[in-house]
């Protein structure tokens, strides 16, 4: 295909120019290197674009037909690797723009009418985006089956709960893994706002004032699965609020996904043990042969850096930006492609660990009963049964707690002749809340963490996951 080089005039605009670009000029302008990734989306919107001028009267049916026919030999050329990508052309429009007067001659040319790249950029790009969340979306619902089946499985194994990873309250295995079902949703939640929001097609903004000619905004829209047209051209070709706002929701997600990494890690440490992965998702030692690392659980857990930069980055990029659109909107799709790839394979990764995780039964009841875990439970039992008022009940229970740790021992295990020497109407009923099963079987609050619960919350979830 033809190719400008640093020589020649530029084919679509060399009427203006006397000489080609710079080489450096060449350097910093161009961006198919990385929006050919737009590829599929751009010539959607061509068709679109070209359907709706025909129709409109603008041009004639042959020249659609023309239009559609090479657009749809070009696909074929780029997707069988036989498209040669030239850097004079800069980007993705151009470059099939341009092959596309190769292949059918005139007609091209007459594609361009009423739009103009800064319409057709933003129009891609939301397509693309919306074609990510989705798959994000279907990704994150495998991610919340895969949480919410182990919490099934597990809803009344006992695990310390903590507050600054000190032994709090015992809870269950399911309870953990449901709390990040929740958050999944709530995630899935503003990918999908960000996603209504997004839907609007700004193709037919033209550079940024609208066009003379009679183009049908809502037949474009309709035809690349847009609610409506934007209603405002300038709007229209500036506005990547749809990508930061993706890049809000993806870095949110992110900060979930490190969370719950972070607790893998530590879960699954020599100290913890609480649960194993097994050898598919992590890697060994070059020198330590003992050593199973979480590096998948490692690398979510660092992921949120790019995220995050991304969306950093792109705020910073559009931050003082005058009307309309300005070519520092190109540095939008980087950081955006990176960090949307970048979900794929941290979602992906956290639902295998998921499935993989095997609990340590053991481990996990030993340590939810350590660290004096049922101390609430006494408290709570002195409210009910001997009516102390709260604040009470935790000094009561506080002393017993610091006898137990004198003398190294668990508060289910103070005779209760010195359990009444600091409140003497203790019964022997008291021994019947201390114990982790009763502790946790008694938190039947709407949102607690009993076993019956737990499964309750998993199976409604399981059902609304289809
Ligand atoms: N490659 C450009 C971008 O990504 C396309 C729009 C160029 N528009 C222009 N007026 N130079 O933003």
């Amino acid at each position: 295909m033809s190719d400008t080089g640093n020589s020649g005039k530029n084919t679509m605009w060399g009427g203006r120019f006397a000489a080609g670009p710079a080489a450096i000029m060449e350097d910093i302008n161009a961006s198919i290197g990385f929006d050919q990734k737009l590829y599929a989306q751009d010539i959607a919107g061509s068709k679109a674009h070209a359907d709706m001028l025909a129709a409109t009267g603008v041009i004639t049916d042959a020249d659609r037909d023309a239009i559609h026919g090479g657009l749809d030999q070009i696909k074929g050329e780029i997707e069988h690797g036989h498209f040669t990508f030239s850097r004079a052309l800069e980007d993705i429009h151009m470059n099939i723009e341009s092959r596309l007067r190769e292949v059918i001659g005139e007609p091209a040319g007459r594609l361009h009418t009423g739009r103009s790249r800064n319409d057709q950029v933003t129009t891609d790009t939301k397509l693309y985006t919306r074609d990510a969340i989705d798959g994000i979306d279907r990704a994150l619902a495998d991610l919340q089956r895969a949480l919410a089946e182990k919490a099934l499985e597990h809803a009344a194994l006992p695990m310390p709960g903590f507050t600054h990873l000190q032994s709090a309250q015992p809870v269950t295995f399911g309870h953990h893994l449901m709390a990040y079902v929740e958050m999944i949703g709530r995630d899935r939640g503003r990918f999908a706002d960000a996603r209504k929001r997004l839907n609007e097609s700004p193709l037919g903004a033209a550079a940024l004032a609208g066009t003379s000619f009679p183009i049908d905004r809502e037949m474009t829209a309709q035809a690349l699965g847009f609610d409506r047209p934007t209603a405002n051209s300038l709007d229209s070709v500036s506005d990547r609020d749809y990508a930061l706002e993706t890049l809000a929701a993806a870095s949110i997600l992110s900060m979930h996904l490190s969370r719950f990494a972070e607790e893998i890690v530590i879960w699954c440490s020599a100290q913890f043990q609480f649960i194993t992965l097994s050898d598919a998702l992590t890697t060994g030692s070059s020198i330590m042969p003992q050593k199973k690392n979480p590096d998948a659980a490692e690398l979510v857990r660092a992921k949120i850096g790019r995220v995050l930069g991304a969306f950093t980055a792109m705020l910073t990029v559009m931050k003082g930006l005058p009307m309309a659109y300005a070519k520092d909107m190109q540095e939008d799709k980087e950081p955006l492609f990176d960090a949307l790839a970048t979900l794929e394979l941290t979602i992906a990764a956290t639902t295998g660990m998921v499935r993989d995780m095997v609990p340590n039964a053991k481990a996990l009841k030993k340590a939810a009963g350590a660290g004096y875990a049922t101390a609430t439970d006494l408290a709570d039992w002195l409210v009910r049964v001997l009516g102390l008022p709260f604040r009470e009940a935790h000094h009561v229970t506080g002393t017993l707690v610091g006898m137990a740790a004198k003398r190294g021992t668990d508060l289910h295990r103070l005779p209760l002749a010195d359990m009444q020497t600091v409140e003497p109407r203790i019964t022997e009923d008291v021994f019947s809340v201390l114990s982790v099963d009763k502790s946790i079987r008694s938190r039947t609050s709407y949102g607690g963490t009993a076993p019956k619960n737990v499964r309750q919350q998993a199976r409604r979830w399981l059902k609304k996951l289809g």
